[in-house]
């Protein structure tokens, strides 16, 4: 089925304070093993607080009223006292939900906790640099769009090689995008989209992959490398370094 929204996903301020309209889901259900910080990603330091907390202060400077949590299964105590502090922040809730075996499906796991809204954004925690504004200009991008994603330029020249090592294609740099988090969707479309298989949403590295391979109409929202993804401890020092 293609996942484009219906004309009653469309009201007339279907931009207009979308944000107040909409949930974010913050997947925070990794294992962190490239970290290799003996804890789940998401919950190690930084500059002095959990990783998550960080991006749940963007999302709720960007007026976002409720937002998910996907965590770690077993490590559900160790969450809710590390997010204490976090849901005053949302007039709507803060919910923590178990995540699942695979990014995506920590995603389909939270989607279910997000409620009636027109509007869902789905953000890594371990994007604790992502900006208040990047919720909102993907969101407003809905206008015209099934999912609108943060993506960044890039500055590399990226060159195809065979498994022989010997390069077969040089790509047009000014049309590739490095993929970030936050990514808006209209919340039909994403419901529609992770209604697949557990071996669709194991190859899925996005969620916007999903609605791609159902049609839909995906746009790029220009980000910066600033909100880069904490994968290595070197990545840890640096947000550390940016954050202190
Ligand atoms: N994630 C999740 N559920 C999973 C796997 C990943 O919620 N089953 C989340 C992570 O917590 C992270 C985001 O998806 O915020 C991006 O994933 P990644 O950077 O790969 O984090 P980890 O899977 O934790 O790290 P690693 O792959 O090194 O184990
Ligand atoms: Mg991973």
């Amino acid at each position: 089925m293609r996942p484009t929204a219906r004309a009653s996903e469309h009201p007339a301020d279907f931009v207009g304070g979308l944000a107040a309209q909409s949930a974010a889901i913050v997947v925070a259900a990794g294992s962190g093993e490239r970290l290799g910080a003996g804890r789940p990603k998401a919950f190690v330091a930084l500059a002095g607080r959990p990783m998550v907390a960080w991006s749940l202060d963007a999302v709720a400077a960007a007026g976002i009223p409720r937002a998910v949590v996907a965590v770690p299964p077993g490590h559900g105590a160790v969450a809710e006292e590390a997010l204490s502090g976090a849901a005053d922040a949302f007039p709507l809730g803060l919910v923590l939900v178990e995540g699942g075996a695979t990014r995506s499906a920590s995603v389909r796991n939270a989607l279910a906790a997000a409620g009636e809204v027109e509007a869902v954004t789905v953000h890594d925690a371990a994007r604790p640099l992502v900006a208040a504004e990047l919720f909102t200009a993907t969101l407003s991008a809905l206008a015209d769009a099934d999912a609108a994603i943060a993506a960044a330029r890039v500055t590399d020249t990226v060159k195809e090689a065979g498994p022989d090592g010997l390069v077969v294609h040089t790509h047009d740099r000014s049309r590739l995008w490095a993929i970030q988090t936050p990514q808006a969707f209209r919340a039909g479309v994403l419901r529609r989209a992770l209604d697949v298989g557990d071996d669709v949403l194991a190859r899925a590295t996005d969620d916007a992959w999903l609605v791609e391979r159902a049609g839909g109409r995906v746009r790029v929202v220009e980000s910066s490398p600033a909100n880069f993804k904490v994968t290595t401890p070197h990545d840890l020092a640096l947000a550390e370094s940016l954050l202190c």
